[in-house]
């Protein structure tokens, strides 16, 4: 297989992720995670960027995305898993369920180093959503996930987190860029 053809699969595999990342913005707020409680250092436990709504709507979308592989992929040259469209419904779902996971990881340590909510962490924003999606969907989809598709991957997703946020700041979506 060539490298552009592992670029190309590595990448379609981790939209799911991608996208439960990205929908909280759009389908998030109301009640915090964390019902407003603060920790030992007073500071909150991960944040009031961090809702009940959002968390679950990033799961929803990556069931979505998931789904929507298992309806267009199977058979084509990105087909991930042959002969096992489920397959996408359940990675889907384990990189929707890493990607919200990670994304508190983050915020709770990023809320321990004492940033406000919001400030931007270069590695916590976008490395540890990858990293627990990654974790969780390996169990069911260990054939894309090794060293090299993971460098790549994180690669890719600084990239595409940078330009997003730029997006979604000038279109009025977020404050913070
Ligand atoms: N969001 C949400 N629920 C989540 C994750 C995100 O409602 N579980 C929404 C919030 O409106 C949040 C926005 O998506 O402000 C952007 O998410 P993110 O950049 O991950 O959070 P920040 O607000 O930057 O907070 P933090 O400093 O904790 O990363
Ligand atoms: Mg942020």
């Amino acid at each position: 297989m060539d490298i552009l053809m592992l670029s190309a699969k590595s990448i379609v595999f981790i939209l799911p992720s991608y996208f439960a990342n990205a929908t909280p913005v759009v389908l998030g707020g109301g009640t915090p995670i964390d019902f407003n409680k603060k920790m030992w250092d007073k500071n909150r436990v991960f944040g009031r960027g961090k809702t009940i709504r959002g968390f679950f709507a990033g799961i929803f979308a990556a069931i979505l995305v998931g789904s929507a592989q298992a309806l267009a992929l199977p058979g084509t040259w990105l087909d991930l898993y042959p002969g096992s469209p489920s397959h996408y419904v359940f990675a889907g779902t384990l990189l929707g369920l890493g990607t919200m996971v990670g994304d508190l990881a983050g915020s709770f340590v990023k809320r321990r180093q004492g940033m406000e909510q919001g400030k931007p962490s270069f590695l916590l924003d976008q490395l540890s959503f990858l990293l627990f999606a990654l974790l969780f969907a390996y169990p069911v989809a260990s054939q894309h996930i090794y060293p090299e598709s993971a460098a790549f991957l994180a690669l890719v997703t600084y990239f595409v987190h940078a330009g997003a946020n730029i997006l979604a700041n000038k279109i009025g979506l977020k404050k913070v860029p």
